[in-house]
């Protein structure tokens, strides 16, 4: 199995992409890393903890930033409510976290495995940051980056910039610029997966409480997209990444030349994509542009089923 590292800030669609990477036997889930981001860092490691123990999984736990490298912190309560997970009752959990600092840990999986490790993060990329500026030998040793965030097009969280993107621009910047391998699900591909009621209902229809777990995360994260975007369902971002893992047959993608607007003002945090090369740089991100949204839900609902 391909060893992997899931970093987030659950999140209602970074909890689902948990569930889909631990059951997923393609995979070995070498830890789970938490920052801030969605809600605050106590409550995204929190809402990671209580996923762990839905599914009763022994993958260690290790919290990482608690606030952007350079920016203020925002966040988004708006989208997923107030513990950053609402809609289905959250147990207390019995384990906590690792004491290493997730960067830390990035860096002693990326160094034990030198060419193998590959980093999913979901969320904003200060822990990611951290570790290339730390131990900066990691960067050619790791496989890939794949995360979701930015857009090709216009944002959601400003007119210009995707959530995870303004969440620390600078630390997204890090990275683009880092010479990773790096591939980008935006909100121009995760756009085209909306978790509509009937797609929901097949979660449910599972009959196991992972189903009814996913599913009642998934209609609560409907509300916000109902409101903003008179959409019939939530838009499932980051389980694309894992997906793309394990069926990257599912995705369209291009690699573009992209880079971060860190100029104070307006377009701050937006991924400037170079769709059609006009400026002929060097193509450092391979991106996302087209998925088969009901292939997509259809791994989702298989991958869960396999939850007792
Ligand atoms: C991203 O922001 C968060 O609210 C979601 O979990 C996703 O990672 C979408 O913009
Ligand atoms: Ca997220």
């Amino acid at each position: 199995p391909r060893p992997v590292i899931l970093d987030g800030d659950p999140g209602h669609d970074d909890a689902i992409n948990i569930l889909l990477a631990l059951a997923s036997p393609e995979l070995q889930v070498l830890g789970i890393t938490t920052v801030f981001g969605n809600v605050g860092l106590e409550r995204t490691t929190r809402n990671a903890l209580i996923t762990r123990e839905l599914i009763g999984a022994d993958v260690p736990i290790f919290a990482g930033a608690d606030r952007p490298l350079v920016v203020p912190r925002i966040s988004a309560e708006a989208v997923h409510g107030k513990s950053g997970m609402d809609g289905p009752e959250l147990p207390t959990p019995t384990r906590g976290a690792e004491a290493m600092h997730a960067a830390h840990f990035i860096i002693e999986q990326v160094r034990a495995r030198p060419g193998e490790v590959t980093l999913v993060p979901t969320g904003p990329l200060t822990n990611l940051a951290l570790a290339f500026r730390l131990a900066p030998d990691i960067v050619p040793l790791l496989r890939e980056v794949v995360w979701m965030g930015g857009s090709t097009d216009t944002g959601n969280w400003t007119p210009a910039a995707e959530f995870n993107a303004l969440a620390d621009p600078h630390a997204a910047h890090v990275v683009f610029t880092s010479g990773v391998p790096l591939t980008m699900f935006g909100l121009n591909v995760t756009h085209q997966a909306i978790a509509h009621p009937a797609r929901v209902a097949a979660f449910r229809a599972l009959g196991t409480r992972v189903g009814e777990f996913a599913a009642v995360l998934l209609e609560f994260f409907a509300e916000h997209h109902r409101e903003r975007y008179g959409w019939e369902g939530g838009a499932l971002h980051d389980p694309m990444t894992v997906a793309w893992l394990l069926r990257p047959d599912l995705f369209v993608s291009r690699p573009m030349h992209v880079t971060l607007d860190l100029t104070a003002g307006p377009s701050v945090g937006r991924t400037v994509a170079d769709v059609w090369d006009v400026t002929g740089q060097p193509k450092n991100v391979r991106v996302a542009t087209a998925v088969d949204a009901d292939g997509f839900f259809a791994l989702l609902v298989e991958r869960l089923g396999r939850y007792s």
